[in-house]
């Protein structure tokens, strides 16, 4: 690995890492809401949740999302990347990033399949809003 590669990919680790241990201080304890998580999935309320998610997971600490607010470098822009993307393999993306990606390896382990699904959710109508 090159060294021009190497340093973006040690300050997005540390970045991520940052994130998110702030968040998991910050709300880990906020996100047990038994009874939102089993009523009927409105649209509204999942994306309000997958918008959280997305803060939460410290994905905006890489990736720029008007949507989101968040104004990341380190990864692509998702206000350009969204809209080459399905719901499928934005999926895949978080659950698999693939060898070598500088995205974290464990997002499925550290989500729901509840809050993945409200990620995914957040993310469609944010392309959807290009
Ligand atoms: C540590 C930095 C980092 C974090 C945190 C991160 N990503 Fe990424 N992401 C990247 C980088 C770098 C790429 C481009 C290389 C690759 O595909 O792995 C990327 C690629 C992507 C892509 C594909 C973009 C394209 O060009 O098609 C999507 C979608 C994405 N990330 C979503 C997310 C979501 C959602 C989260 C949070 C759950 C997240 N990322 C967290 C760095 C990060």
């Amino acid at each position: 690995m090159s060294r021009r590669v190497a340093i973006p990919l040690a300050a997005g680790l540390a970045a991520g890492a940052v994130a998110f241990a702030v968040v998991v201080l910050a709300t880990d304890r906020g996100e047990a809401t038994p009874a939102a998580a089993n009523a009927p999935a409105a649209a509204a309320p999942t994306r309000v949740r997958g918008r959280a998610v997305f803060a939460r997971m410290g994905c905006g600490s890489c990736h720029t999302l008007a949507a989101a607010g968040s104004h990341g470098v380190i990864g692509p822009s998702l206000d350009d990347a969204l809209a080459r993307h399905t719901r499928a393999s934005l999926r895949a993306k978080v659950s698999r990033p693939g060898l070598g990606s500088v995205m974290p390896q464990d997002f499925a382990r550290r989500m729901s399949p509840a809050d993945l699904d409200a990620l995914v959710d957040f993310l469609a109508a944010a392309r959807r809003a290009d």
